[in-house]
């Protein structure tokens, strides 16, 4: 469950600072000859025997016997030397790592040394640390609890008050994205949309945001008929909820954040097979992303203000469900036929996407579990990222890169929309077998009019199947690193980055 590891930065030697294990964090090719001198050279000599040359993965344990400050030393390889977003990366699986090697040893504090020169890296420590300290062991008999109490970066002398705070902004990143891996985690049957609306309400006022939930009735009232007709065939009441910050002096152009909350989805009477519905829990992950973004964005007090949205409900066959061959009108006015009850995150997305343009935001970016196609497209690991607005796009992509979180842009081209054309409706919610990603997300455009709008596809990131670096199995709280980072940015007024020939990884 979710549980930061308080993590400070302090000025040491690593050979003295007492320490129940120091992880240092090598380079591959890098000498080991920092800390050896209290150790007579030990360390390079057991890194060559055991081929220990700093290659991402490798470890290298000893005990000192009270030689030393530390009473273990782990030499943790990071790979080869990167710099930037790369080296940030390369820091958050090194960090998570010591954690791990940490919890193995039964240590109560761990220090890591290594390149550490600078804000982002302390801020990328500390993310690291505490996702990999993250177990979802909310239905385990026996827990394993961590005894690591705090983490240490050691630096040499005395740490700027930036690399404090970035310690301290790190640990509350990593905090949000773990209470959005629990939102994924935990199961279906508790987080109904009642739940979710509830654990938003409750984020909310811890941080100090508005939040609104309202019911069917009041659904009705906006006129969401298609997020209703999603949610008919359930016997939960469906919840939509607003989130807002608003900033001490009002102006300031909006931004508004927009997850997809299927609390399950068995299809529908489009239903899945056994094997397909057996991961639908995580069919919430966007707004999961959008309450820990949310709660980030209270930390981080941008100029402008931000709302986040959802429209939470399940999407089951009974009786009352909707059905194949519906005609449904949407908020906006745009009738749909429903071919598919199995595509329903874009219909209940359509519905809160057209109240949240209202407002008139500035930008507006939905995160949404939303087909299977773009894990076809993208691999298990990578978020499609659908744009109208190329600076927006850009914008995006660079927090990605720098958050750590892999997302690669699909295109939206106009031609495609004769796919998604009805004979009875203005659309119909499927687009045959081609290129499904890029049709749903077409859909969605006809939902944003005229706004800078962005669309994050996360069925593939949103939960993983084992373990890896810094993410356990399960939720992954993918969208969370990524969107603080583009709000950071946004309000630090960072000029919008500019077309970078830059070299591929
Ligand atoms: N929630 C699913 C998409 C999904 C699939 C997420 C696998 C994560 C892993 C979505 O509601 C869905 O069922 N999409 C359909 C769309 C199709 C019926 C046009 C899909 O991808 O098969
Ligand atoms: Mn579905
Ligand atoms: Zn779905």
């Amino acid at each position: 469950m979710a549980m930061s590891l308080p993590t400070s930065v302090i000025p040491a030697d690593p050979a003295t600072h007492p320490t129940d294990l120091l992880a240092l964090l090598v380079r591959e090719g890098e000498k080991l000859s920092a800390i050896d001198g209290a150790l007579d050279g030990l360390l390079a000599r057991i890194a060559k025997e055991e081929e220990f040359t700093g290659k991402e993965g490798q470890v290298l344990s000893l005990h000192t016997h009270g030689k030393m400050g530390p009473q273990r030393i782990a030499a943790v390889g990071i790979g080869k030397p990167r710099d930037g977003d790369r080296l940030l990366e390369q820091l958050r699986v090194a960090a998570a790592r010591s954690v791990k090697l940490a919890r193995a040893a039964g240590a109560k504090s761990l220090s890591i040394a290594g390149p550490i020169d600078g804000a982002a890296q302390v801020q990328a420590l500390a993310e690291g640390a505490s996702l990999g300290a993250y177990v979802f062991d909310r239905y385990k008999k026996e827990k394993k609890p961590l005894k690591l109490g705090k983490v240490e970066l050691l630096v040499r002398g005395k740490p700027a008050r930036e690399l404090t705070e970035a310690a301290e902004l790190g640990r509350r990143v990593a905090d949000a994205v773990c209470a959005a891996r629990d939102l994924v985690n935990d199961s279906p049957g508790r987080v109904t949309p009642r739940v979710l609306a509830q654990a938003a309400r409750k984020s909310a006022e811890e941080s100090g945001l508005k939040c609104e939930v309202l019911g069917r009735a009041q659904i009705e009232k906006l006129g969401m008929t298609l997020f209703l007709g999603v949610s008919q065939g359930s016997a939960e009441e469906p919840q939509l909820v607003r989130l807002s910050y608003e900033p001490r002096s009002k102006g300031g152009d909006s931004v508004a954040l927009v997850g997809k909350a299927i609390t399950f989805d068995s299809g529908g009477l489009s239903l899945k097979t056994a094997q397909g519905m057996e991961d639908m829990k995580t069919d919430m992950a966007g707004a999961a992303a959008v309450i820990s973004a949310m709660r980030l964005v209270a930390a981080l007090k941008p100029p402008f203000a931000v709302r986040g949205y959802f429209g939470a409900c399940e999407n089951l066959p009974s009786g009352t469900a909707y059905k194949p061959g519906d005609v449904i009108v949407g908020k906006n006015g745009t009738s749909v036929e429903v071919l598919n009850t199995d595509a329903e995150g874009r219909l209940v997305l359509a519905d809160v996407l057209a109240w949240a343009v209202e407002e008139k935001p500035a930008a507006i970016v939905d995160l949404a579990t939303l087909t299977g196609a773009i894990i076809v497209a993208l691999g298990p690991w990578t978020a499609g990222l659908f744009s109208n607005d190329d600076a927006l796009a850009a914008e995006l992509l660079e927090a990605a890169r720098t958050a750590g979180e892999p997302v690669w842009r699909m295109p939206l081209p106009a031609e495609m929309e004769e796919l998604i054309k009805s004979p009875v409706a203005d659309l119909k919610n499927t687009g045959g077998r081609y290129g499904g990603s890029i049709n749903a997300a077409l859909f969605l455009q006809h939902f944003v009019g005229k706004v800078p709008w962005a669309h994050l596809d996360i069925a593939g990131p949103a939960s993983i199947d084992k373990e890896r670096g810094y993410n356990s199995r399960g939720g992954t709280g993918a969208g969370v690193r990524l969107l603080a980072e583009w709000i950071r940015r946004r309000a630090a007024g960072t000029p919008q980055p500019k077309e970078r020939a830059r070299k591929r990884r």
